[in-house]
């Protein structure tokens, strides 16, 4: 266990990756920080008060300023607002910029040592705002998409076949949006090519729900956006950290030249341990991923140029 993580945020996905991030006994100290007065106080007392019954030691406090969160060793960035029904990833950009703006100045000023997990949407964007902002090398800034929007498509694939969740190996690479792209070369069951289970139509149905996974959510919420598998997939890349795991995650990372790209963060696999970003790895893909990446790249390079930092 490390010593503090902070997560910025009280809200859904703030709230339960908090929560999450306890039940594991991930860190000694977990801190929720918001601008709403009383909220981040209340719901981390709530989940203190639930430690006697669940029986983890972690204590959670709730606060309004950064005094408390000073020398985190992780943070995870979940300010600002959730995407509305209708609303694109995008329609959040230059609110929620001005958001992680702020929230990664506080960072940088008071836990300048830390990891950054940036949850905030658009992804991408906001990603390369916190690493503009702080400054931190391309360590210790990622971005958590690539790890939930595998999770679904695994959930997905088990469903289909009526397999285990455990069983599905899959990865989901790119920006975090509808030019998501999903990994059939690399998709198995046990090892086995899930082409070989299942029809390209059914296959082709279930990559098309997974990059519309997040609407079809909030489709159904209508007020709000996921909280539950995102919480948990933000926590999966603490978890990975501070055990130093050494996982290979999708994650939106900055890349230098992988990919033959350069500049912008995208979803990639990542080898997560204790310095944070520790590796991407390239994989071979096909000439049409290839491209299906290069194209997700392009939608992430455009807002990026729009934002007003
Ligand atoms: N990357 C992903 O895969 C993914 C998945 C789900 C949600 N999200 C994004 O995560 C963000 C949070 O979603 P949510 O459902 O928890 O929203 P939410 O509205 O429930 O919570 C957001 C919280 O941020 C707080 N906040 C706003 N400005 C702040 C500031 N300057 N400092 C500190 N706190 C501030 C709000 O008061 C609110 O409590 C959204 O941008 C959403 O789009 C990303």
């Amino acid at each position: 266990m490390v010593n503090k993580i902070t997560v910025v945020g009280a809200g859904n996905v703030g709230a339960t990756a908090a929560q999450r991030l306890a039940e594991k006994e991930l860190a000694r100290l977990v801190v929720l920080v918001d601008i709403q007065e009383g909220i981040p106080q209340g719901k981390g007392l709530d989940q203190w008060e639930s430690a006697p019954i669940e029986g983890f030691d972690t204590r959670v406090i709730g606060t309004n300023t950064y005094d408390e969160t000073a020398n985190s060793e992780i943070v995870v960035i979940t300010a600002g607002i959730a995407r509305k029904p209708g609303m694109s990833r995008d329609d959040l950009l230059n609110t929620n910029a001005g958001i992680v703006k702020q929230v990664s100045e506080n960072v940088r000023d008071t836990s300048p040592d830390s990891i950054i997990i940036v949850v905030s949407n658009p992804l991408d964007v906001m990603s390369y705002v916190a690493k503009q902002v702080t400054g931190f090398p391309r360590e210790r800034v990622l971005g958590m998409a690539g790890v939930l929007d595998t999770a679904r498509y695994r959930s997905f694939i088990a469903e289909a076949l009526d397999v285990s969740v455990r069983d599905i190996q899959a990865m989901v690479l790119g920006g975090h949006g509808d030019t998501m792209v999903p990994l059939i070369s690399y998709t198995s069951v046990s090892g086995i090519p899930v082409t070989q289970l299942m029809s390209p139509e059914k296959l082709q149905a279930i990559v098309d729900r997974t990059r519309n996974g997040g609407a079809e959510i909030v489709k159904y919420l209508k007020t709000g956006s996921a909280y539950y598998a995102p919480s948990s997939a933000a926590v999966q890349m603490c978890e990975a950290i501070v055990h130093d795991q050494k996982r290979i995650l999708p994650c939106a990372a900055w890349l230098e030249g992988e990919y033959g790209m350069s500049g912008l963060f995208l979803g990639v696999p990542c080898k997560l341990g204790r310095a944070g970003l520790e590796q991407i790895i390239e994989v071979e893909l096909t000439p049409a991923e290839h491209e299906s990446l290069s194209k997700s790249a392009e939608a992430v390079r455009e807002p990026m140029s729009a934002v007003r930092l």
